[in-house]
């Protein structure tokens, strides 16, 4: 299957993430490519006006992982305008996860993760799995556990 791992990453958690993400699906046989998503400058936590400088597109691939951090209890403002500005997902399977740094889901992952689905399905994607990474938590287990989970979805 020919992935995409779609990511925002500040200060490259989500990003090592992916790259792990990646080398156990390539592993798999699986084609799997990393793009990052990168705006245009530095933008706040609520930006709503987000510009890019790189906005992958997502036509090329049968399959999506996307992953942001958590900022300000909501997906980063980078991710949710990118991903509300993304064409139609409909017939592909999709993955979703979030880095954050707090500890527990409710400050800001799981709102996250929903803010993420309902972009999805709103423009015709299943989501079959998603993850929730505490950075500052077990994170080491935690990143085997999700790319495990992930690697059996696709
Ligand atoms: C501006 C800002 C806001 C943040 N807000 C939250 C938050 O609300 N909840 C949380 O758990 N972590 C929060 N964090 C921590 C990040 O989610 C965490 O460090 C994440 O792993 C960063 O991922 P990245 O390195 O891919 O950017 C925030 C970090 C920044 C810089």
């Amino acid at each position: 299957m020919n992935i995409g791992i779609i990511v925002h990453s500040q200060t490259e958690h989500t990003y090592s993430v992916a790259q792990t993400l990646k080398e156990k699906l390539s592993a798999e046989g699986h084609s799997t490519k990393v793009e990052r998503v990168i705006p245009a400058g530095d933008v706040p936590p609520r930006a709503k006006n987000v510009k890019f400088e790189s906005r992958p597109e997502v036509d090329v691939y049968d399959a999506l992982i996307f992953g942001a951090p958590v900022q300000a209890f909501s997906l980063s403002a980078v991710m949710t305008a990118y991903m509300r500005r993304l064409p139609s997902l409909q017939d592909k399977k999709i993955a979703c996860f979030v880095t954050k740094g707090l500890p527990f889901n409710w400050t800001g992952g799981n709102r996250a993760i929903s803010q993420m689905k309902k972009i999805c399905q709103s423009k015709g994607g299943t989501v079959i799995g998603t993850g929730i990474i505490i950075w500052n938590k077990n994170r080491e287990i935690k990143i085997v556990e999700l790319v495990e989970q992930f690697s059996g979805l696709f």
